[in-house]
């Protein structure tokens, strides 16, 4: 259950109360415990507070141990509730701790960043990194309830309000319409914050109404995949290089090309695709990367767990909200989007 909210404070304390938990306990990495937790006020004093190191380096077995550690010396039972306050990187911990403690205890989500608004923390994935790839230890499991407070974007700095507006952007490709160009004509580089709220809510609304017809990924779902494919390979290929970029960048990048794809393989239109690569350019820059990275990035495509059978899995458009789900492309097709990027 999603509630919107702007005064956190009654929410929590509102929820907190509904769940009659036997103990409660305040999940945050060490930036959301200084920028967040005050936002919380009174309403989480009675919550036991378990602060783990931020970023995504640290959403590792040892950190996951840590807050079981955290659980145990703080009594918890069945009955007890884990109230994540942080990005993604703590909610898909936070989560996957909840999925596992005692066989799965409650959890809530209190999303801080733009991205975990509208996608980490919707859905019930859950997940931690093992052995360098991402995600790949987890679990499907529902939060009790996602707490939306937008109050929170005015904790975040530019570039990680472009981070999470790329998953919006993946959200109105996947809609359409006029949600589509809503999102092309917004500026994400200075945002207006009260028209992102509303859009906010749009966004979430799209992952939801996809999730709730298939909460495992076994079809619909995997439309969530679009511009992952390419995105995180060109993500895991910057984290080689010792230069990591933001998830969400990585993603437009990913947008981008797949979207290339889609022209080339789906029928999309060569002038919305041209509007996008503007857009992306525009806000997000462009990933530097020669042709002798292809071996790596196609490498990288083939690892994606989404894949089956070393076939490359993408999810194209045939236009803005007419998807076209389990597309498999060449490599030669792949390098050929690939030279469209660096050439473009
Ligand atoms: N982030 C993609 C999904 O939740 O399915």
């Amino acid at each position: 259950m999603i509630h919107y909210t702007q005064h956190i404070h009654a929410e929590l304390q509102g929820l907190l109360g509904a769940a009659g938990a036997d103990r409660a306990f305040l999940l945050m990495d060490e930036t959301t415990a200084r920028l967040c937790r005050p936002l919380l006020g009174t309403a989480a004093d009675t919550l036991l507070p378990v602060v783990i190191p931020p970023t995504d380096a640290h959403k590792t077995l040892a950190t996951l141990a840590d807050v079981w550690r955290a659980l145990v010396s703080g009594g918890a039972s069945r009955r007890s509730l884990l109230v994540n306050l942080g990005g993604g990187m703590v909610t898909d911990l936070g989560g996957f701790a909840a999925a596992t403690f005692k066989r799965g205890i409650r959890y809530i989500n209190i999303p801080t960043t733009l991205l975990s608004m509208v996608d980490a923390a919707v859905g019930g994935k859950t997940g931690i990194n093992f052995e360098g790839l991402k995600n790949e230890i987890g679990a499907f499991r529902d939060s009790e309830a996602v707490v939306i407070d937008t109050s929170f974007l005015r904790t975040l700095d530019t570039p990680n309000v472009l981070s999470g507006y790329a998953e919006m952007l993946k959200h109105a490709l996947l809609r359409g319409g006029e949600m589509w160009l809503d999102h092309l004509r917004f500026d994400p580089s200075r945002p207006d914050l009260t028209r992102l709220q509303e859009m906010v809510r749009q966004s979430i609304d799209v992952k939801s109404s996809i999730v709730a017809e298939d909460p495992h990924e076994r079809g619909l779902r995997k439309a969530l995949n679009l511009g992952h494919t390419v995105g995180h390979a060109f993500e895991s290929l910057a984290l080689r290089r010792g230069q990591p970029v933001l998830h969400g960048y990585a993603v437009a990048w990913g947008l981008v090309c797949e979207l290339y794809l889609s022209c080339r393989l789906a029928g999309f239109p060569e002038d919305a695709m041209r509007q996008a690569w503007n857009f992306v350019r525009e806000h997000y820059g462009t990933f530097a990367f020669t042709c002798d990275d292809y071996p790596a990035l196609l490498e990288l495509m083939r690892h994606d767990k989404k894949n089956a059978g070393g076939a490359i899995n993408f999810t194209l458009l045939e236009a803005p909200g007419h998807l076209r789900l389990d597309s498999h492309a060449t490599d030669a097709q792949i390098e050929d989007m690939l030279d469209f990027y660096t050439n473009t």
